[in-house]
């Protein structure tokens, strides 16, 4: 198992060797490595078997370390970072030729985010390099909200985890690019597209196709428990489940079933604080996914605030056909 702790200057040695330190952030842990060492990078898709098309996000202190990476910052995603950075949002940049292929898959584009944790800030403050970071998890599992989560899964490949606590969002950052004149959001996330709106004026959602050549990342099937994950209509599922005679577990936004065990249901935000739903999604899906259940039942969320980003993982997490 891995080392959890709080020295930065551990973390820092690590990182410096060229080897990988799970990272937390505001949205998930991150399993980082030096961005501009292309071995360290290969690293990071060999631990979480990653396929090399899917490219990675740099994390960067500020906006003003960004531009050292990248060849422009146009206007309103300049603005979006003045914004919201530090904060769970991912800009796509072109990048400048001191960031390896390997990090963006051979895109001309880089994702790049400041993101807003102390301990993180406070670490690649003090690196001479941004940090390449995917979310701390096996390729198509389900991301980590807590060290904890980052070690049960991946403990045995890395020796340290730097403990920022609980993540205070729970979902990745909400990605944004330009293509012409026209801001889109390439994956829903922790930051509202309502606040983004807010800031630069109507944008477009693509986040939603399935073979995504902007974003090779989202794929359909992605933050899958191991269990049968089965989405609906919470009432009609659970009559299913009984005629069949399975055991199931119910994840809900706000309800409670008097006929269910309470260790085998999990509301989200029982005053329906979509905010809250989002801290607690995905650690909620472990929970059900390592209980001794057979199947999971969920519930999607109201499509207004975080209740998009939310359905959005749930979708992807849903077992197919
Ligand atoms: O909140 C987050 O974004 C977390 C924390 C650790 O920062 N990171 C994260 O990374 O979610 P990851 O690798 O799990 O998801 C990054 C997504 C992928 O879907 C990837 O395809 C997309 O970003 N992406 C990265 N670089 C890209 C690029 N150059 N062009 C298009 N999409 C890119
Ligand atoms: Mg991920």
């Amino acid at each position: 198992m891995a080392v959890i702790g709080q020295d930065i200057s551990q973390a820092k040695r690590i990182l410096d060797a060229g080897e990988l330190v799970a990272i937390p952030t505001e949205t998930v842990y991150g399993l980082a490595g030096n961005a501009l060492n292309p071995v360290a990078v290969a690293s990071i898709f060999e631990t979480k078997n990653r396929p090399s098309f899917d490219p990675l996000i740099i994390h960067v202190p500020s906006l003003l370390v960004a531009h050292k990476y990248v060849r422009d910052i146009p206007k309103p995603l300049r603005k979006l970072a003045e914004h919201f950075w530090p904060g769970p949002l991912t800009l796509l940049l072109p990048r400048k030729n001191s960031i390896p292929d390997i990090v963006t898959s051979g895109l001309d584009r880089v994702a790049v985010r400041v993101p807003d944790h102390p301990l993180t800030l406070e670490l690649l403050a003090q690196l001479l390099f941004p940090l390449a970071a995917p979310s701390a998890n096996p390729f198509g599992y389900i991301s980590p909200t807590s060290p904890q989560h980052v070690d049960a899964q991946l403990g045995s490949k890395i020796s340290y985890i730097l403990d920022g606590g609980k993540c205070k969002v729970g979902l990745e950052s909400t990605i944004v690019g330009m293509e012409e004149d026209e801001i889109v959001v390439y994956r829903l996330g922790g930051l509202e597209i309502s606040e983004i709106e807010g800031v630069v004026g109507q944008v477009e959602v693509k986040s939603h196709s399935t073979s995504n050549p902007q974003a090779p990342g989202l794929l359909e099937s992605h933050y899958a428990p191991a269990k049968p994950f089965l989405i609906g209509d919470l009432e009609t599922l659970i009559l299913d489940q009984k005629k069949k005679g399975v055991d199931f577990a119910v994840l809900s936004l706000n309800k409670e079933f008097d006929s269910i065990p309470m260790e085998n249901q999990i509301a989200l935000s029982p005053s329906s604080d979509l905010k809250e739903a989002a801290t607690h999604l995905f650690a909620a899906m472990r929970t059900l996914d390592e209980s001794n259940v057979t199947v999971i039942l969920a519930e999607l969320m109201p499509e207004t605030g975080l209740g998009n980003a939310i359905n959005d993982r749930l979708k992807r997490a849903a077992t197919k056909g």
